[in-house]
């Protein structure tokens, strides 16, 4: 519920179990005054603090900077005496940067806003609420409108803004975030996600020092390296106890995400549009949105966070038919084949698959133009009938005919220099005139801000969906975005490329889900580097990370699982030695790894040694009985071996608290022969539970049975396993 207390001038947002409040002072500031447990119904206005320190009555107001320089913003700017991190930065035709917001007005409506041209949260009437704050500046002629989401039965609060010029003369935009948070510091630890190409989002958590510190990504797409979250949590917090305010970025491009501790201990979180390589140009009548940030606030721990992401994401976020939906077991030539492959060669991998039970085949890079290596034929999106005799038509026909979905594989936003689409049109590609545009994996990248090259591209792909029965489509993106130049932007709109090649990115991929509603679209990026919530909005699943070995994939499906619900991550199970990292585990352990995302095989399935071949069935049937309680199930991690250096273990507990598959992989065996007590939180305390081993012999692993409360209090007895990187399912199921 948002609510508006005129006589305080206070904004109430209430959420489950949280209170957001707003202070408008008395000169027009929009302050920020609480974020945290539920408060009492009480006037919340002292908490901005609002006549301490440097405040004063006096209209000529002689300590107006460091007035601003202490008071709690909701939306701080540039150039009149906040020196902390500001969020919105305007310049106008003189060159000056000050912006001043003065409350103007608000209103609270029923329901969520759609942002134009990018993804944004939905909901109804009923389950949803949006306060609009606006503010202007009148020298500048700006108006800036702070929006507020709340949904009735989450912790979450889901800021943006909105920039218009209602003046006569141009703005430029140098800074436009969407969110800061200005609260005391109360000895807090950050959380942020680091990575390299296929180690992505690994968790990184220290205590937040003085000064500024963060992440960023100034790459052009969110990135392998860091990543728009964070969170900052009390120092003792845990996955199931403490504060913790969680911030992700619902937004595909560059970013930034800060933290700042400053003179008197407090903290000001920023998140937004990476404002370096950023200016937009703001003709007078014209506006701009930014992407939408969420904060999240769970006074139990990490867990709850991440369970409040989940659910706003699988809800409110993901429009796919898939969204809740079983996901076809898919096999993925890549790993199992590369760019060697013909009709034949898919044929007998779908065939062989479909024995066993999977149910779609996707057909990898190098269909295309001439492409045997990553050195070509990128833009050039005609069937190389060479390798796919008899056409596509035929094969997809062929795989339909084994009772198999078909999907393919595209990258279109790039092109090689050595294919017929650059040398038509060179010009085409981002770069800089005069310049050798620098290349990356042996590519360059189309300018899709063009609207002639944004059409081209769409049609290129769409072409080749329409021509045959084509299910799913991995669209993929394996290089950063450098030399930004673009022939139809003039030198004071080049600071917009950046976004602009976001917001085409997203026009590309509605117009593919307008015309293809029931395709199943997977995005990819060199692995994980966008695996972010705006791609949610196109696609109900996201590949994690070119890494498939099963103990890398627990740090990154761990992160990953920390804001992101299991249903979107992209996991396959691959042959051993890894083709990243040379590790050799079980095949059960790679099949459990994977289960818990979308689950499928990345492997030449008639090369597999038999005893691993014969374990495909047992994992497809595994896959069949659980992954409803994955996709759709609380998730709960329970150890983690970033923490304790030997084992892993995370839940899937049904939202009626009736059953939950529990993980664990022990990474590492020692020497020590007792079993390992693992306890079950959020279960039915009352409730008596069977808690067996589905993937075991049940001679040898009898079912126990047990309360809920004792689950969560002592726990289930997990034999320790000779030897490294053995795992364990476990079902645990109410007795009725
Ligand atoms: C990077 C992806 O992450 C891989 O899965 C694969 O599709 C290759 N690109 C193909 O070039």
């Amino acid at each position: 519920m948002i609510s508006f207390d005129s006589k305080n001038m206070t904004f109430r947002l209430e959420t489950p179990n949280s209170t957001y409040a707003i202070f408008v002072n008395e000169r027009g500031y929009i302050g920020h005054a609480y974020f945290g447990a539920k408060a009492g119904d009480d006037d919340l206005s002292y908490c901005a603090r609002p006549k301490e320190y440097f405040y004063s009555e006096n209209p000529v107001f002689r300590e107006k900077s460091s007035f601003l320089d202490y008071f709690p913003q909701e939306l701080p700017t540039d150039g009149l005496g906040d020196f902390r991190q500001s969020a919105l930065a305007l310049c106008d035709d003189q060159g000056h940067n000050a912006v001043e917001l003065k409350y103007k007005s608000h209103t609270i409506t029923k329901g969520t806003k759609a942002l134009p041209g990018l993804p944004a949260v939905f909901g109804t009437a009923d389950d949803s609420s949006t306060l609009e704050i606006t503010a202007t500046d009148d020298i500048l002629g700006a108006e800036v409108i702070l929006v507020y989401t709340i949904f009735e039965e989450l912790d979450a609060i889901i800021r943006s803004v909105k920039i218009k010029n209602n003046g006569s003369k141009n703005l430029f935009i140098k800074k436009a975030l969407s969110l800061a948070l200005d609260i005391d510091d109360d000895n807090f630890d950050i959380i942020t996600l680091h990575g390299s190409w296929a180690r992505e989002r690994h968790i990184d958590r220290h205590l937040i020092h003085m000064g500024k510190q963060g992440v960023s990504s100034n790459r052009g797409e969110t990135s392998h390296q860091e990543h728009p979250f964070i969170a900052l949590l009390d120092h003792t917090a845990t996955y199931d106890s403490g504060r913790v305010y969680g911030i992700n970025f619902i937004y595909s491009g560059n970013f930034i995400a800060d933290v700042e501790k400053s003179q008197f201990n407090n903290l000001r979180a920023v998140m937004g549009i990476n404002p370096e390589n950023f200016c937009w140009k703001l003709e007078p009548g014209q506006t701009f949105d930014t992407p939408q940030a969420v904060l999240v606030y769970s006074d139990s721990g990490l867990n709850a966070m991440s369970r409040t992401f989940h659910d706003l994401y699988r809800d409110h976020l993901i429009r796919s038919p898939y969204k809740k939906a079983a996901r076809p077991i898919l096999i993925n030539n890549w790993e199992a084949t590369y760019f060697d492959f013909n009709t034949d060669k898919l044929i007998d991998i779908a065939s062989e698959a479909s024995k066993d039970g999977i149910e779609m085949l996707v057909m990898d890079d190098g269909w295309f133009g001439k492409r045997n290596f990553d050195d070509n034929s990128l833009g050039d999106w005609t069937v190389n009938e060479n390798k796919i005799q008899g056409g596509l038509k035929h094969l997809v026909d062929e795989v339909n005919k084994l009772g198999m979905k078909f999907g393919i594989w595209f990258e279109p936003e790039m092109i090689s220099p050595d294919s017929d689409l650059y040398r038509a049109h060179p010009d085409w590609a981002i770069q800089i005139s005069g310049r050798e545009p620098g290349m990356s994996r042996q590519q360059l990248v189309l300018d899709i801000t063009r609207k002639e090259v944004e059409d081209h591209t769409y049609e290129s792909v769409a072409k080749i969906l329409r021509s045959a029965n084509i299910e799913y489509v991995k669209w993929d993106m394996n290089r950063q975005l450098t030399d930004i130049g673009s022939a139809d932007l003039p030198a004071d709109r080049i600071g917009e490329f950046y976004h602009r090649y976001v917001l085409a990115v997203y026009r590309l991929q509605e117009r593919l889900i307008t015309e293809f509603p029931n395709l199943l679209l997977e995005n990819c990026s060199g692995g994980g580097a966008r695996f972010d919530p705006g791609m949610f909005f196109y696609s109900p699943q996201i590949w994690c990370s070119d890494d498939t070995d099963a103990i890398e994939r627990l740090a990154i499906q761990e992160g990953t699982a920390l804001i992101y619900p299991l249903s979107t991550m992209g996991a396959h199970v691959s042959v051993c030695p890894n083709h990243a990292i040379g590790r050799v585990t079980p095949f059960k352990t790679r099949g459990y790894v994977a289960l818990s995302g979308t689950f499928g095989y990345e492997l030449d399935i008639t090369k597999l040694p038999p005893e691993e071949r014969a374990m495909i069935p047992g994992q497809v049937a595994l896959y069949k009985r659980f992954s409803d309680l994955v996709r759709n199930g609380d998730y709960s991690r329970i150890a983690s071996y970033s923490e304790n250096n030997e084992f892993d273990c995370w839940a899937s507990i049904a939202k009626d608290k009736s059953k939950a598959l529990v993980t664990v992989v022990q990474v590492l065996y020692r020497a020590n022969y007792k079993s390992r007590f693992i306890k079950i939180k959020g279960l039915k305390p009352e409730a008596t539970y069977t808690i067996s081993w589905p993937d075991e012999n049940s001679k040898d692993f009898p079912p126990l049975k047990l309360t809920g409360r004792t689950l969560a209090a002592a726990g289930i007895p997990i034999r320790r396993d000779w030897g490294d990187f053995q795992a364990k399912l476990i079902f645990i199921e109410e007795n009725k």
